[in-house]
């Protein structure tokens, strides 16, 4: 139980929501090194089978904006593993747009995804855990919870990722006496798709840097030990945080 070991998850079923792409991947890359069979939720076929053969990992279809599509994920990698360990849920979608210019549309999409899919995911994963009376669940939130990022305007994000810090809260009290772990995981800036455009742009750059105590953005490497650590045994007694990852981004 002590000592280096419990970092490993050798035997663990993870299935990772999101693990084709950037952070989900890296996370799934070093759940995988760290012993766990892997399998990854993702949208779309052709990426998720590419992912899933160089990750050594099973790939399921899941959409998390569709209840009917997660619920069918998560009975397939209990059909084939029998169970989950660990749970990553870090699909993600971003709206960089001034508040009063969002549509209704782009406020609940941005919210169906990010809030709702997390939402989906751990009442289906949870019913499985919940039975089996043990799991650790990881929800990928986002610095943008409890910051507000500058100078780039994006104010749907970050109510959506606030909430699914405040919803991981809830479900680790909640679930906690019957044996399941929740945490948020919060990564600041990093180097994937998702930021692939505004990092082309200086004006946006060049501010989060100066913002960010250790000077650069994150590798999806550097956000993946975090979520090893809080899946792992060896935070068997942490639940309930949102663990931030970002540079020291929310420290000044
Ligand atoms: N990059 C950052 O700076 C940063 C900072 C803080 C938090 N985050 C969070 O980290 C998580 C991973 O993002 P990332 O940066 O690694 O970017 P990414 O590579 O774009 O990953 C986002 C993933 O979410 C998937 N996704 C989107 N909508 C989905 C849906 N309806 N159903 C299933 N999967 C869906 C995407 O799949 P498709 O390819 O099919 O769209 C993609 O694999 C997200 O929750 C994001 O909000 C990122």
């Amino acid at each position: 139980m002590y000592g280096t070991t419990s970092f490993r998850t050798d035997g663990k079923i993870a299935f990772v929501v999101g693990g084709a792409t950037g952070i989900g991947y890296a996370i799934a890359a070093t759940l995988r090194d760290h012993g766990a069979e892997v399998y990854i939720g993702v949208r779309s076929g052709d990426v998720g089978a590419a992912a899933a053969a160089q990750l050594d990992a099973t790939y399921v279809p899941i959409d998390v904006t569709d209840s009917a599509s997660v619920s069918s994920a998560v009975r397939t990698v209990v059909e084939t593993a029998g169970h989950i360990d660990i749970a990553i849920h870090g699909a993600g979608t971003r709206l960089g747009k001034p508040a009063e210019d969002t549509t209704d549309e782009e406020w609940l999409g941005v919210l169906d995804v990010n809030t709702n899919g997390v939402f989906r995911c751990c009442r289906e994963v949870g019913k499985v855990m919940l039975e089996a009376g043990s799991g650790s669940i990881v929800n990928i939130g986002s610095m943008s919870a409890s910051v507000v990022n500058t100078p780039q305007k994006q104010s749907a994000y970050n109510a959506s990722k606030a909430a699914v810090v405040q919803y991981t809260r809830s479900l680790a009290a909640e679930w906690a006496p019957r044996g399941i772990r929740v945490n948020a995981l919060s990564p600041g800036y990093t180097i994937t798709n998702m930021t692939a455009q505004s990092r082309s742009r200086p004006e946006l750059v060049n501010v989060w840097l100066a913002r960010t105590p250790l000077g650069r953005l994150a590798e999806p490497a550097e956000i993946a030990g975090a979520a090893m650590f809080l899946a792992s045994d060896a935070a068997t007694y942490v639940t309930g945080q949102d663990l931030v990852v970002d540079g020291g981004y929310s420290a000044w």
